[in-house]
Parts: C-alpha cells; sequence; structure tokens
C-alpha cells in the first residue's frame, strides 16, 4: 500500500486544444478513503485511468510509494480498477471470477478459498458461488466486478468508477456500507467515483470536488457543507444547494440592491481585514437562514413568495434584490409577506472563490 502522488498531472485528448484535467499537484494517502465527485465531463474518469494506468497523462508525473509509474501500464501498479458496467468473464462460475485475480498471482489455494468466500459473504454472493456469471442480472453481476476488485488483499489502491449506477436504489445503501465495512477490514487506498453527492458524503472519509478539470476543494463531508471554498462546493453539495445573491461591499459594508446585509470579513489574516469595495457574491446555504420576526444582522428583509412543505421541514422562498433565497425552516407558519431572514453563517465569494465570511453590523448585532 502507498500514497499516489500526482505531480502536475494534466490532460489534453486533442493535442492541448483543450484540457480534460488541468495540471494539478495532489497525493492520495494511503489507506483514506476519497470520494471524487463532480458533474458528467468534469475529469473523473479520465483522472481514475491516469492512476490505474490505463491512459498516459499528457503532462506531469504518476509516482506510486514515492515510485514514477507514468509509462508503466496496468498491470505492473498493482491497483485494482472497478468500472460502471460489469467485466466478468460470463462462462466461469462466481467463483473462479472472484478467484480470478488472486490465482493469477499465485496465491495458495487455500487463501484463495478463504478470500473468496470472505468477499462473497460481506457482497451477499455466497448462493451464487457455484453459479455461472452469465447467468446473473446486470446487478449481481456488477456485484460481482465489485467483488473482483475487492478480493486481493495487497493492492496499493482500488479505484471504483461510479461501480453502483446499474444497482437498484435499495441495495446501492446496502453496498455502500458493506464497502466501508471492507474498507476499514482492508484498509486499501480507496478512490470512488460518482456524481451524487449523497454517495460522496456518505461514503468517503475525505470527499474531492472536480470542476472544469481541477479540484476545487477537498474536506471531510461536514466541512464541504459548512465551509464551501468554491460556489460550485455550495451549490452542488447540499439539498437545495447554497443561496447565492449578488451584492457589492461599500467601505466593508456588504449591501443587496440598496440595503446593508452585514460586514465584509475577509478570509485568513489578519484577523477582522475588511474586503476591498466592489461586486461579490453572498452564498447562505438554507440551513442557516432563520426567519425571524424583527431584522437582525447580518441578514435581510425579502418578500415571501411561497412556502413548501416538505413535511419534516419548510423551504421558504423569498425575492430579495439580488436574487431569490430559499430557507429551510421547522415546520410551523410563515406568513407571506415581507419576511426577516438572518444568516447563521455566510460567505462571500469572488469569481467563485471564497474571500470572506459575512458578520454581524456593528449596533445592529444580537
Ligand atoms: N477518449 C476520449 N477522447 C476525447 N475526449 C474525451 C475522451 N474521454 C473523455 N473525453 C472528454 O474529456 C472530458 C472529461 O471526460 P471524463 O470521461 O473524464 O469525465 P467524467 O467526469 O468521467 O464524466 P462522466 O460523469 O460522464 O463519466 C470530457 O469533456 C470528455 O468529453
Ligand atoms: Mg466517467
Amino acid at each position: 500500500m502507498a500514497d499516489i502522488h500526482l505531480d502536475e498531472v494534466g490532460h489534453s485528448y486533442d493535442g492541448g486544444r483543450t484540457h480534460a484535467l488541468a495540471p494539478m499537484t495532489w497525493t492520495w494517502s494511503d489507506g483514506r478513503a476519497y470520494a471524487l465527485l463532480g458533474p458528467s465531463g468534469c475529469g473523473k474518469t479520465t483522472l481514475l485511468n491516469i492512476i490505474s494506468g490505463l491512459l498516459t497523462p499528457s503532462a506531469g508525473r504518476v509516482h506510486l510509494g514515492g515510485r514514477d509509474v507514468t509509462g508503466i501500464p496496468p498491470a505492473g501498479r498493482n491497483i485494482a480498477q472497478v468500472f460502471q458496467f460489469p467485466v466478468l468473464y460470463e462462462e466461469m462460475s462466481v467463483y473462479d471470477n472472484l478467484a480470478f485475480p488472486l490465482r493469477n498471482r499465485r496465491y495458495p489455494k487455500a487463501e484463495v478459498d478463504q478470500r473468496v468466500r470472505t468477499v462473497a459473504r460481506l457482497l451477499g454472493l455466497e448462493e451464487v458461488l457455484g453459479r455461472r456469471s452469465r447467468r446473473l442480472d446486470p446487478g449481481r453481476q456488477q456485484i460481482v466486478s465489485l467483488g473482483r476488485g475487492l478480493v486481493r488483499p495487497e493492492v496499493a489502491a482500488v479505484l471504483l468508477d461510479e461501480p453502483l449506477t446499474v444497482i437498484d436504489p435499495a441495495l446501492k445503501w446496502t453496498l455502500r456500507s458493506k464497502l466501508k465495512e471492507i474498507h476499514r477490514d482492508t484498509r486499501h487506498t480507496l478512490i470512488y467515483v460518482t456524481h451524487d453527492q449523497t454517495e460522496a458524503l456518505t461514503f468517503a472519509d475525505e470527499v474531492v470536488v472536480l470542476k472544469d478539470g481541477a479540484i476545487v476543494q477537498s474536506g471531510e463531508p461536514a466541512e464541504l457543507f459548512l465551509s464551501p471554498a468554491h460556489e460550485f462546493v455550495g451549490h452542488f453539495i447540499g439539498s437545495p444547494g447554497m443561496n447565492v445573491l449578488d451584492a457589492a461591499i461599500e467601505r466593508g459594508v456588504v449591501r443587496v440592491g440598496g440595503t446593508p446585509a452585514g460586514l465584509a470579513v475577509a478570509d485568513g489574516a489578519p484577523a477582522g481585514r475588511t474586503l476591498s469595495d466592489g461586486p461579490v457574491r453572498l452564498g447562505v446555504r438554507p440551513e442557516f437562514v432563520r426567519v425571524v420576526p424583527v431584522p437582525r444582522s447580518p441578514g435581510l428583509s425579502a418578500q415571501v413568495t411561497g412556502v413548501d412543505r416538505m413535511g419534516s421541514h419548510h423551504l421558504v422562498h423569498a425575492r430579495a434584490e439580488g436574487g431569490t433565497l430559499v430557507a429551510k425552516t421547522e415546520p410551523g407558519g410563515v406568513a407571506e409577506g415581507t419576511g426577516h431572514f438572518h444568516f447563521e453563517r455566510a460567505y462571500l465569494f469572488r469569481d467563485e472563490v471564497r474571500c470572506g465570511t459575512l458578520a454581524a453590523l456593528e449596533g445592529t448585532a444580537p
């Protein structure tokens, strides 16, 4: 097992005209479970194939445990990869399919049997071990593919590219928790590609968010939720996503339309520094917008346009000058008309990147 280090790795499929991956320097730490999360076409599969060796990057070097493996094909890397659709020997039994990666590496017979049975038990494949894989439904076949990826105890890493796409939703939950269990047991470095935030957040120790071929933020699920470093992370993670309002900073005060919403405080040192004047975007998650009886800073007053009753909570929609605002609230009566919204945790973004936090205006703090 080993760290996977990418040194200025980038890729272009068209001789440099466009980048599927912008050059990135990044380390995947040994033994961690990562989710690689991003929308379709952002470069997830490209990145995974570069790590496994299916693809040679057009720029940069790939290091595995300190060894430069950039030109080395997959067989020389000791990395297991599971794809979106089943890749199996259809005429072989499930047992033989699972045993194949071990026999290929000349594992002793008893160990092959023990590993195959352990993985089969964890993935619920015990009753079908004797069956030909061709005879299984596609969902089961994919679970066998997953098993093949997880069966070898000594791999440097396991890469999973949207492995649960063909599995029905109810079983997905079970398999995800099995995967976690297997990870706890084997401590492989695991990179799990998905465009589904729930999948990413429930599975990973660390979520790496990819957008347009670049990593925009990585962190524990709670960190991405509480402290988005990029507007995209605010939108892509969370349901509904973060509210974003057009605003402007004037002498340290953030204004939405003409109305002061709070004080602009720059991220980083020195503490309490204000941001330069100019346009800014104000981001606040619906979970951190409170409906309050009287104006309270930081926050805004806005026209309530509707309330969705979701059962466990309400979504209060409002129109402010800088855009629309959604508050996720306890179920309860919210009158239509003007509402006062207090922001418990709001951030400021410039060029989509977070630059600061919205604080209470002096004299209006609670
Ligand atoms: N073999 C290829 N030849 C040319 N362009 C490609 C090739 N594979 C991918 N691309 C392009 O590179 C970019 C990244 O693609 P990639 O398949 O890595 O994205 P992805 O994040 O895995 O998307 P998805 O979620 O749809 O699987 C896309 O713009 C895609 O069109
Ligand atoms: Mg893909």
